[in-house]
């Protein structure tokens, strides 16, 4: 694997899935594959769960891992081709890129989109600019549209929830991803990414709710269900992603932010016991009640714990293409 920034770099998610719950009943099994080499984690955003899961699986796997805060520890960069760089910005990334790629082996980097220009988001310049300049391989620690180590990791939940009930290995299961109301406009990253590795993955009865105007990108949604009516949506429900996402179409509003969406124990009475799942940080009683949170059918916890082993995965499978590249 040269590069993870979508389910595009995965060709087998389930193969990917079980080499992730191999190292989660083994941690250390791969330590020396990592020996000697080293990844750069950049981020331009905050991070709590995707840089120490990060940081754990490299260490798991014998790496040196460093952290560099750009945003508060770096120069200002620019990303435009042909900048005339007379403003705040003091390093291109043209000339920070390749500087890094001398230092690490991997370049993990984690870039919100600025929510205000549509275009220049979904066009991800900032990641790949970096994979156009570094030369190396690069993973997405959270890009402008996507958060693939975020929805590899919701797989393995899911898929280790299945193996745990006979029912679920039978049929089908129906998995939900709700909006769910913020105080503020938040990406579509999550939910674009939910979305596009649930379709890829192809095992399960998608279903997306959400109020209207709240439609996210088709490229990513194509092959789910959307149905406007929440209630009708959490029926026989399985599993209920709950997650907040600014508007798309009219670019990165809120619109509708009726608390009425926020879940509760009375929706889930119309489910089937579905798990509940959020990638956090939440904002409790405003996207997630607290019994909801605290109750039974959240998996929340093991969710945000699956991270670590998902990274591992991701960072083998690598080390181990750079391996056969020597080779
Ligand atoms: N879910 C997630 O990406 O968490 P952090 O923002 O804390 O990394």
């Amino acid at each position: 694997m040269r590069q993870f920034i979508s389910a595009a770099d995965v060709s087998d998610i389930n193969a990917l899935a079980d080499k992730a719950l191999a190292f989660k009943k083994d941690p250390w099994k791969s330590e020396a594959l990592g020996h000697h080499k080293r990844i750069g984690c950049l981020f331009l955003n905050p991070s709590m769960r995707t840089r120490l899961s990060t940081q754990v699986a490299a260490r798991q796997l014998g790496m040196e891992c460093i952290i560099f805060n750009i945003t508060s520890e770096g120069w200002a960069l620019e990303f435009e081709d042909e900048a005339i760089m007379s403003g705040n910005t003091v390093e291109h990334v043209r000339d920070a890129a390749p500087v890094l790629a001398r230092y690490f082996d991997i370049l993990a980097i984690r870039t919100f989109p600025g929510l205000k220009n549509r275009e220049e988001d979904y066009s991800e310049l900032y990641i790949n600019q970096f994979i156009r300049f570094a030369g190396i391989p690069v993973l997405s620690l959270e890009s402008s549209t996507l958060h693939p180590l975020q929805s590899l990791t919701d797989i393995i939940t899911i898929r280790e929830c299945i193996h745990e009930n006979p029912e679920l290995v039978r049929r089908r299961p129906r998995i939900v991803l709700t909006w769910a109301p913020h105080v503020k406009p938040l990406p579509q990253c999550v939910a674009n990414s939910f979305a596009q590795w649930v379709n890829a993955w192809g095992a399960a009865d998608f279903v997306i709710t959400h109020p209207e105007d709240y439609e996210l990108d088709e490229q990513f949604t194509r092959g789910a269900t959307i149905i406007h009516d929440q209630d009708e949506a959490l029926k026989d429900a399985d599993f209920v992603y709950v997650k907040n996402w600014s508007t798309f179409r009219d670019y990165g509003k809120i619109y509708c932010n009726d608390p009425g969406w926020m879940l509760t124990g009375e929706k889930l009475a119309h489910t089937r016991q579905a798990k509940v799942m959020h990638c956090l940080p939440v904002r409790r009683n405003v996207e997630l009640s607290d019994e909801i949170l605290d109750g039974s059918n959240s998996i929340i916890t093991q969710q945000a714990s699956n991270r670590v082993w998902a990274a591992q995965a991701v960072l083998s499978e690598m080390l181990e293409a750079m391996t056969i590249t020597k080779r």
